[in-house]
């Protein structure tokens, strides 16, 4: 098993374009910007798609928007070779300003203190991609979006495909779906080509659902089995999936789900962290019979399972946290069943 043992490595494994990434980056034409990107999976993807283009030898920008509070980041982006602009979405002449690109990813979104102030969640999650729709109307979209928007499903049901009827728990996951109707309103209206793409929890070594799970092990406290599955992916993987569908984008716009090919059940995660960790698991609450689920099926069908696999995943959270590995300090929450983030 090849560990992750430093930040650095760490960012290194995710920005590593696959072969699959070069050769889509090489047949996407046009520049790349990456919006919102300030936040736990921008400045990874930016970094794949700059590394891809410079593998491939293809002149392409790669332009990472978002209002970067922390400056370091702006200095690190910009040293690996990608362009920053600071913009408040939310401010119409900011976006006016931004260039024109062929390939937009739509990372912005707030979702934790919603409870505190759901008209900035919503403002947020449905004016901004009102705002970025109209300005990058000729431009390719892939809209991230949440498995959030499905309701919770029994745990037999193999989870939510895209086909289903949405069912938004809580006015997080509702706004969630206000960001995928306005994307596919102007999609429709104007004939924009767009995917939302509905992410269920991405894992980097620094935080993710797994890494909860791990972390409350490995500090002997109980874990919550009121949620009692979920799903994962390493966010390496969920990026290059999100570069690729770039080339998935379509008007109406499309959806994919997208997340691990594992129904995970949070007992089974805690007992193998445990044995990885030379703990005795915890346990609290009454295991729910119901769980948000998502079935990535068909993402998998149409560009290939995720190269990093859950028992790799699991080792590597587990080896992470043993070796008292920086944690972003963001819990997912994932054990909160009524939408209340
Ligand atoms: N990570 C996951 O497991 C996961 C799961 C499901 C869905 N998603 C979705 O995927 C997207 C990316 O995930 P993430 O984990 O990277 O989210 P994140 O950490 O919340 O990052 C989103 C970033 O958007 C930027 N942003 C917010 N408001 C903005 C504004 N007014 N103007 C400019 N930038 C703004 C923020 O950066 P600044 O503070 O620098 O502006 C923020 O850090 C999110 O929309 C999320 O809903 C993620």
């Amino acid at each position: 098993m090849n560990f992750i043992e430093s930040v650095e490595s760490l960012e290194e494994q995710m920005a590593a374009p696959s072969a699959l990434d070069r050769e889509s980056v090489r047949r996407l034409k046009g520049d790349f910007i990456v919006l919102g990107a300030g936040g736990k999976m921008g400045p990874s993807l930016a970094r794949r798609i700059r590394r891809a283009a410079d593998a491939e030898g293809v002149p392409r920008r790669v332009i990472a928007v978002s209002r970067f509070s922390s400056l370091a980041l702006v200095d690190e982006l910009n040293r690996d070779g990608i362009e920053t602009i600071t913009c408040d979405l939310l401010n119409r002449d900011e976006v006016a300003g931004l260039p024109a690109c062929a390939n937009v990813l739509f990372l912005s979104g707030r979702k934790f203190g919603s409870t505190d102030r759901p008209d900035l969640t919503w403002a947020t999650n449905t004016v901004i991609p009102a705002q970025v729709a109209c300005h990058y109307r000729t431009s390719r979209i892939v809209a991230f979006s949440t498995g959030n928007v499905y309701p919770l499903v029994k745990l037999d049901s193999g989870g939510s495909v895209e086909s289903d009827p949405p069912g938004p728990v809580g006015e997080y996951a509702q706004s969630c779906l206000g960001r995928e109707r306005v994307f596919e309103y102007y999609s429709q209206e104007r004939g924009t080509p767009c995917l939302l793409f509905r992410l269920n929890y991405a894992v980097d070594l620094r935080y993710g659902v797994l890494v909860d799970i791990a972390r409350k092990v490995f500090a002997g406290q109980p874990i919550d089995l009121t949620v009692p599955a979920l799903n994962a992916i390493w966010q390496g993987d969920a990026n290059s999936y999100a570069l690729r569908c770039l080339e998935q984008c379509s008007s109406p716009a499309g959806i994919l789900n997208v997340t691990g090919p594992e129904i995970i059940s949070v007992r089974r995660a805690a007992e193998s962290f445990a044995r990885l960790l030379h703990r005795e698991p915890l346990f609290k609450g009454e295991e729910g019979e119901f769980a948000l689920l998502s079935n990535a099926a068909r993402c998998h069908s149409l560009l290939g399972r995720p190269e990093v696999t859950l028992e790799v995943l699991l080792e590597w959270v587990a080896h992470w946290v043993e070796r008292g590995g920086v944690s972003l300090g963001k819990p997912t929450k994932f054990e909160v069943a009524d939408g209340r983030f």
